[in-house]
Parts: structure tokens; sequence; C-alpha cells
């Protein structure tokens, strides 16, 4: 593994932490490779219930390395898929909670990740900017359609359009990000271990259901009530509602 890519397995949690602080934590394509292995690795394995990406050194990420860029242009549609692109379809493909923890600089890429991730947190110090228009670019992955819909059309164009930088307040204001802490890895870490020691199966099921495309609402419905009745029958059920009977708190680590 990179020890550009720093992976760390810890009481059921994976931490992918960015490790390039000499160049502002710039993803170059073996980064890519080793951060979308370690998610796919970690997706399958039943130990890992949670992931945290972070960067390291007082830096989220820079974003692509720009020399990087220059020199292998990712070709999306192409014949083999470019590094950035396995992890960014690692990313969206993750049944598993994602939660990031950044602290410092996110830029570009390091912005839209965020927005495939489950849950986000910052440090009163994190800058948020995704300047694709200003390096003459498009937005990527999904941003053009996850961003207006987050923040409805003006303010997202206040990021994809005129590029703007937002502190962690304004990221906070416009539900960019969860929440500001100054020791934002250990509320990362305590939110991942909150993760971490509930029903694995339900927590997918859930997350699959948010992550949906928009649908009729009776097809939500339907899709909801069919999970739902198939958890009811769930070993992970009998144990919730057993320890609620036993007034005890549930025991799901036996779960995969
Ligand atoms: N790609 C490649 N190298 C990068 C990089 C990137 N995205 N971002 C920073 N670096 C490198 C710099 O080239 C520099 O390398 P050097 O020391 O060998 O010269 C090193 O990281 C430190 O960066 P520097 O610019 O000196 O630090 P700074 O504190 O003055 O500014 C940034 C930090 C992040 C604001 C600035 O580097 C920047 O704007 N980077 C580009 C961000 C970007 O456009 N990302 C792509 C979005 S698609």
């Amino acid at each position: 593994m990179s020890e550009l890519v720093l992976v760390e397995d810890a009481e059921g949690i994976r931490t992918i932490r960015f490790n390039r602080p000499e160049k502002k934590n710039a993803l170059t394509r073996p980064m890519y490779t080793a951060a979308a292995e370690a998610l796919e690795s970690g997706d399958a394995d039943p130990a890992i219930r949670v992931f945290i990406i972070a960067g390291a050194g007082g830096i989220f990420t820079a974003g692509n390395d720009l020399v990087d860029f220059m020199q292998a242009p990712p070709h999306v549609g192409g014949g083999e898929i470019p590094p950035v692109e396995h992890f960014m379809r690692a990313l969206l493909a993750v049944q598993k909670p994602v939660v990031a923890a950044v602290d410092g600089l996110a830029i570009g890429i390091g912005v839209t990740m965020l927005m495939h991730c489950d849950l986000v947190y910052a440090s009163p110090r994190a800058s948020f900017k995704t300047p694709f228009v200003d390096l003459a670019l498009a937005p990527e992955y999904g941003s053009s359609q996850v961003m207006p819909r987050m923040f409805g059309h003006v303010i997202a164009a206040d990021l994809l359009l005129l590029g703007s930088t937002w502190d962690a307040d304004k990221a906070a204001r416009h539900g960019l990000i969860n929440d500001v802490a100054d020791d934002v890895e250990a509320l990362a870490r305590a939110s991942a271990a909150n993760l971490a020691a509930k029903a694995p199966g339900s927590l997918r099921a859930a997350k699959a259901l948010m992550r949906r495309p928009a649908e009729a609402l009776g097809d939500r419905i339907s899709m909801e009530g069919g999970m739902f009745a198939e958890l009811l029958r769930s070993e992970e059920f009998t144990e919730a509602a057993t320890a609620f009977m036993e007034r005890r708190k549930p025991d799901f680590s036996k779960f995969g």
C-alpha cells in the first residue's frame, strides 16, 4: 500500500488518509488506486463497519494533482477506467457508511468526494472550493447534479460557477457539512464508532435507499416496504427487539 495513502483499521473503522502534505495532499493516480482498493476491500470485509476519509498535516486535499492531470488526462468512457474514476466509482458504490474529516483545505475533487460521503465534519480552519471554471474545466462526478439538489441552484452556482471559497461556517450553513469541531478527527471517530455499533444490514439498507435516484413516491414506499419486511425477519431485528425487552444495549457485533 502506498505511503501516500495510509490505511488503518481499528475497532471496525477503516481510516483512509491522504498523506502527501508537502504537496497539499494533491491526489495522484497511485493515490486514487490505493484509496479505491481500500474502499473495495473494506466493503467486502465484514470486520470493517465504517470508513473515515481524512487528510494529514492540516490539509484535506488540494484536489487532483495538476501535473498528473496534464501528463495523463483522465478519459471518461474510454477503454481502461482511469484511477480517479476508479476511486470515485468505488466511493459511490460503497455500501457501508463513509465519514469524512476535513481539516484545512478541500479543493476540487476534495469537495466533490464529500458529496458522496454520508457524514462530513470539518475543523474551523477548513475551507472548500471547486475552481473548475477558474481552471477552464467542468464540474465532475455528479457534482453538477448533486450540488444544486443539496443547496439549490443559486447556492451551488456560488461554488461551481463563481468558484468561491467557503469557510467551515458557511459550509455548515448550506448543508455541505454536518458539524464543526476543533478536534475534527475525534468527532469523526466518535460518529464512526457510533455507526460501527449499529446493525450493519440495516445501515446498508438505509444508505441504499437514501442514495436511490428520485422516483415516484408510491414506488419508493413499495421499495422501503420490501426492505422493511425483509429486515423484520432478520436476526439483526431479533437482537434489537430482544435487547429492548431485556433492557440492555443490542449487540450487533456478530452480524456482517
Ligand atoms: N497539484 C499539484 N501540486 C500541488 C497542488 C495540486 N493540485 N496543490 C498544491 N500543490 C503543490 C505546489 O505545487 C507546491 O509544490 P512545490 O513546493 O514543489 O512548489 C506545494 O504543493 C505547496 O503548494 P503552494 O502553492 O506552495 O502552497 P500555498 O499554501 O501557497 O497554496 C493551495 C496552497 C492549495 C491554495 C495552492 O497550492 C493551490 O491553489 N493549488 C491548486 C489547487 C487546485 O486548483 N486543485 C485542482 C482542482 S481541479
